[in-house]
């Protein structure tokens, strides 16, 4: 369920039509392409928060050369044992992974991202889902226990707030960039596992962990294309084209029964 996103409200809203209201009769229209903006402007620190339209667009055409599939199957595969019902996506970016495992498991989709180009992207090309432009590092406008997976694919990282939207038997899924992602490009870096265990915990316990990882050989526009969208720093001279890898570290995580609020 949705709650109101206007400072200290968080009551449900309800939709007549194209019309989303809260008992406080604070009200959101769905845009035209289908989703809903619940951005506060206290809840953004620029005009264009988050992903812009040419980082999106470069992100989706990687996508769409297919070169994030066999990362997507791991993703299902390690998420599989418990089927989900209602997923979230915290920064779901042009809505790939979700609308995907969504057409894979018949799973509820609803995806956030603070990136308005992001959410107008997943929209239109993914009309079936639900998609909010909201601030996924603060308050997420759904009600407690509202999913049974939350997903955070090199995204934000709200253990509190992940945890509330959880179902207690419920999963999070934390897909990080793997040491040696886009080495070619980057120089390997080092592993960020503990680290992101440390950050998630007291509220989650980690369940599984698996790398996935694949290459491709790339030309000069999908070089590019990856340049435009990641915000990572570079080594000296990068390859202009090449073979290139792509590695997560896939973290699945399940809720602590007595975790903080
Ligand atoms: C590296 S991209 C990953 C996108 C997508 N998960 C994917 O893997 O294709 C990170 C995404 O997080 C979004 N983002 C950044 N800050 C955010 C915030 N505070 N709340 C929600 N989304 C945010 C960006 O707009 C961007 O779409
Ligand atoms: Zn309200």
């Amino acid at each position: 369920m949705l709650l109101c996103s206007v400072r200290g409200c968080a009551q449900p809203l309800t939709r007549t039509g194209g019309l989303y209201a809260c008992p406080q009769k604070h009200s959101f229209d769905l845009s035209r392409r289908g989703y809903l903006n619940l951005l506060q402007p206290q809840d953004r620190r620029s005009k264009n928060p988050g992903d812009s339209a040419e980082a999106v667009a470069a992100r989706r055409r990687l996508h769409d050369r297919g070169l994030t599939a066999p990362l997507l199957a791991a993703i299902q595969q390690i998420t599989q044992p418990a089927p989900a019902s209602h997923v979230l996506d915290a920064g779901c970016g042009d809505g790939f992974y979700l609308a995907s495992l969504a057409r894979l498991t018949g799973c509820a989709a609803h995806g956030i991202d603070i990136s308005l180009p992001a959410i107008d992207a997943a929209a239109r090309r993914y009309p079936t889902a639900e998609w909010i432009v909201a601030n996924a590092d603060r308050q997420i406008p759904y009600a407690d226990a509202s999913f049974s997976l939350v997903l955070s694919i090199t995204a934000r990282r709200n253990a509190p707030e992940f945890h509330r939207v959880l179902e207690p038997s419920g999963r999070l899924l934390v897909a990080i960039p793997a040491p040696d992602d886009l080495m070619e490009l980057r120089g390997a870096e080092r592993d960020r596992i503990d680290s992101t265990v440390a950050a998630f915990a007291p509220h989650f316990h980690l369940l599984a962990h698996q790398r996935a990882t694949t290459t491709a050989d790339l030309d000069a526009d999908a070089v590019h294309d990856i340049l435009l969208s990641i915000y990572r720093p570079l080594q000296p001279h990068p390859p202009a084209a090449g073979r290139i890898t792509f590695s997560l570290d896939l973290l699945l995580f399940a809720p602590s029964p007595a975790a903080p609020r």
